[in-house]
């Protein structure tokens, strides 16, 4: 299936560590060194009813990850608190349209600060607001369960939205990254890249799997064939 007037493209699997050993991260981050990059989830207790890790363990993690970093705040007031994970060396920091206060500031500062900028909605923020913004940010995360834990089910309702954001960017003739985060296995990640998606998350399905390659391979073949 063709995606409306838009070239396919490669798929990206970034498991997140959020379903990894929290003790041995860096053993944790060497089982898919074959993935595209690492997500890391980043929670506040305050966005989001559940706390994770922090800057501190993200510079180390940027030390030793044998594939780029991919963080997730969900976090308040991102504006204060985003670039310094992208000095940390992230290679994209992502936050919540919901807890911006100048989103278009926030993300020129991360660019300027050498990361790609991500821009994140929890599944019942709508994304036609954003459409001008576009162009400011390199990847819209597209939430496919309610932010705050691993393990939850898909939200198929989302899908229309992905369809939407994929339709808007390929008008405008830019290139801006999809990624779904949540509830993405082998059931889901067909339907997420039919939509549009090009960037998958996937925790639980990753680390959940005793061979975690094997599932990244897997995965990454099912978006290939379902999103040409
Ligand atoms: C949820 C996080 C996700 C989570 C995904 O708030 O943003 O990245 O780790 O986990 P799974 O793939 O298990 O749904
Ligand atoms: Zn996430």
């Amino acid at each position: 299936m063709t995606r409306g007037g838009s070239e396919a493209r490669a798929p990206r699997i970034h498991p997140s560590i959020l379903s990894a050993d929290f003790t041995d991260l860096a053993a944790e981050v060497g089982r898919i060194s074959s993935a595209d990059a690492v997500h890391v989830d980043v929670m506040d207790n305050h966005f989001v009813p559940n706390l994770t890790l922090g800057l501190p363990v993200v510079e180390r993690l940027a030390q030793v990850s044998p594939v780029p970093l991919d963080c997730h705040l969900m976090v308040e007031a991102p504006d204060r608190w985003a670039p310094a994970y992208a000095e940390a060396g992230a290679s994209s920091v992502t936050f919540h349209a919901e807890a911006a206060s100048a989103p278009v500031r926030l993300a020129r500062e991360l660019r300027r600060a050498g990361a790609r900028a991500g821009l994140a909605l929890n599944p019942a923020t709508p994304v036609e607001p954003w459409f001008d913004l576009l162009g400011e940010v390199d990847m819209v995360l597209v939430m496919t369960v309610e932010p705050g834990f691993g393990g939850q089910s898909f939200l198929d309702v989302v899908l229309p939205k992905v369809r939407r954001l994929r339709g808007a960017i390929s008008s405008a003739g830019l290139d801006v990254a999809v990624q779904v985060d949540g509830g993405v296995s082998v059931a889901t990640i067909e339907r997420a890249a039919e939509a549009g998606a090009d960037v998958f998350v996937a925790g639980s399905a990753v680390y959940g799997a005793e061979d975690a390659a094997a599932a990244v391979a897997e995965l990454r073949a099912l978006a290939g064939a379902a999103g040409r």
